[in-house]
């Protein structure tokens, strides 16, 4: 090889090496993709609705309100009355309430959150008629809830026999969560804001 081509193959390299060093610079100022949250939830009394509100601000996220086609009156929330609605629903493990809201596009999120309040140590069976609605497959789906008292875990395991499928997040009753314990939560999922 002559001494020239050497010469412009040593230029070649070193041009090549500046150029890809540019790039990894370029990479490097790039901001972080934020994540696509989704926030779904049922609330009957409003406790639950105010979280998954928190929740989508300070995540950025979409809200979508899980909507019973029959909304549940006083009477039917009572549960001392083993004739009321929620108290028939919740002890027929098949019952599926008719929901109105509408189909998500679930892949176009990273991140989804499905809200609800517990009810006799369960999720209402409307999470129920959402996710079959839903085309979750094999997603990862984090659980939060709001009680009077009520852990989450029995409520989460239940949802884990029914959805084997799914990926569930051990998931947080939230009846008393700051914007900083939301913060500090949601970064465990990459979500930062
Ligand atoms: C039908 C029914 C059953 C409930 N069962 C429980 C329960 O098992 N444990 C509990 O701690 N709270 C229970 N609660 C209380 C709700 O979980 C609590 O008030 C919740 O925060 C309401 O959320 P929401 O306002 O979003 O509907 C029950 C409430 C209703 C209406």
């Amino acid at each position: 090889m002559s001494r020239k081509i050497m010469i412009s193959l040593a230029a070649l390299i070193m041009m090549m090496t500046i150029s890809s060093c540019g790039g990894g610079n370029n990479a490097e100022n790039e901001k972080p993709k934020q994540k696509r949250v989704l926030v779904a939830y049922f609330s009957a009394t409003g406790k639950t609705k105010k979280v998954a509100e928190d929740i989508a601000r300070i995540s950025g996220g979409d809200l979508h309100e899980i909507v019973p086609a029959k909304p549940y009156s006083a009477a039917d929330l009572d549960w001392t009355d083993e004739k009321s609605r929620s108290y028939v629903e919740m002890h027929e493990s098949d019952s599926l309430p008719e929901t109105t809201d509408s189909v998500v596009d679930i892949s176009s999120y990273d991140v989804i959150f499905i809200g609800y309040p517990i009810w006799w140590e369960q999720a209402p069976r409307v999470i129920n008629s959402f996710i079959d609605k839903q085309e979750l497959g094999k997603r990862y789906v984090i659980p939060f809830a709001t009680s009077n008292g009520s852990q989450i875990g029995e409520s989460v395991d239940s949802l884990k026999s029914q959805y084997p499928g799914i990926y569930w997040d051990s998931g947080k009753l939230l009846n008393s969560a700051s914007d900083a314990g939301l913060i500090k939560w949601m970064k465990g999922f990459g979500i930062k804001r």
